[in-house]
């Protein structure tokens, strides 16, 4: 059922993203960039799907999805599968923890492999400050590589995150943040249809 309806979306080009997010601190503020892309990705009028590590609560990992035995799969566990499963193109939003990506988000792309193949993928990063989080492009990207969803040559990057967009990842410019969200967007939307035809 819902791969006839995802293959049906297919043929009408409407496309699965999902937002993978790492931040779990309790005044995080990177939430507000992955709302601002997600809203952006319904306004083109795809699906847009957010795996928040707050909500999915997956514990450091001690089994991957496929050691599980199907009937023991913890249900939060079982739902990112699901999510990540049903995905054309992946979003990867992450600051910088010193120079490094979050551990959350780490700790999510472990638990799952196959879920990942052969479809797009794409870094998106930001700060508070005024670097963008830029550094953990590299160990992202070699991590994507790895996991089999290569990362295209965009994406947004966003210094000063809190100052430009506020709590429901409304932009202070929304001229500048549209400019730089489609230059990324539709390259990964070329490569989503390339990958998923
Ligand atoms: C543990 C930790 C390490 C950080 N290291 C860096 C860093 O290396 N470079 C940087 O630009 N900002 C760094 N910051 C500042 C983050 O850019 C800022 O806190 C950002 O809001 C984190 O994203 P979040 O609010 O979504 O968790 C660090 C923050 C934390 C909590």
């Amino acid at each position: 059922m819902v791969k006839n309806t995802m293959q049906k979306n297919i043929k009408k080009n409407i496309f699965n993203f999902t937002i993978i997010y790492g931040s779990t601190r309790k005044n995080r503020v990177g939430i507000r960039f992955v709302y601002y892309l997600a809203n952006q990705i319904k306004l083109k009028g795809h699906k847009a799907i957010i795996v928040d590590p707050l909500i999915a609560k997956l514990p450091m990992l001690n089994q991957r999805f496929v050691e599980y035995k199907k009937s023991k799969v913890p249900e939060n566990i079982k739902k990112v599968q699901k999510a990540l499963n049903r995905s054309s193109a992946f979003i990867v939003v992450s600051a910088e923890y010193n120079h490094m990506p979050p551990p959350a988000l780490i700790n999510i792309f472990n638990y799952y492999y196959a879920e990942f193949n052969r479809k797009p993928s794409c870094v998106c990063t930001y700060s508070s400050g005024d670097f963008a989080g830029i550094r953990v492009q590299s160990p992202l990207r070699a991590m994507l590589a790895q996991l089999g969803c290569p990362p295209i040559k965009f994406g947004m990057f966003q210094p000063k995150v809190s100052n430009f967009f506020n709590k429901e990842g409304a932009p202070s410019n929304q001229k500048d943040a549209e400019a730089r969200f489609n230059v990324f967007f539709d390259e990964l939307l070329w490569y989503t249809k390339k990958l998923n035809s």
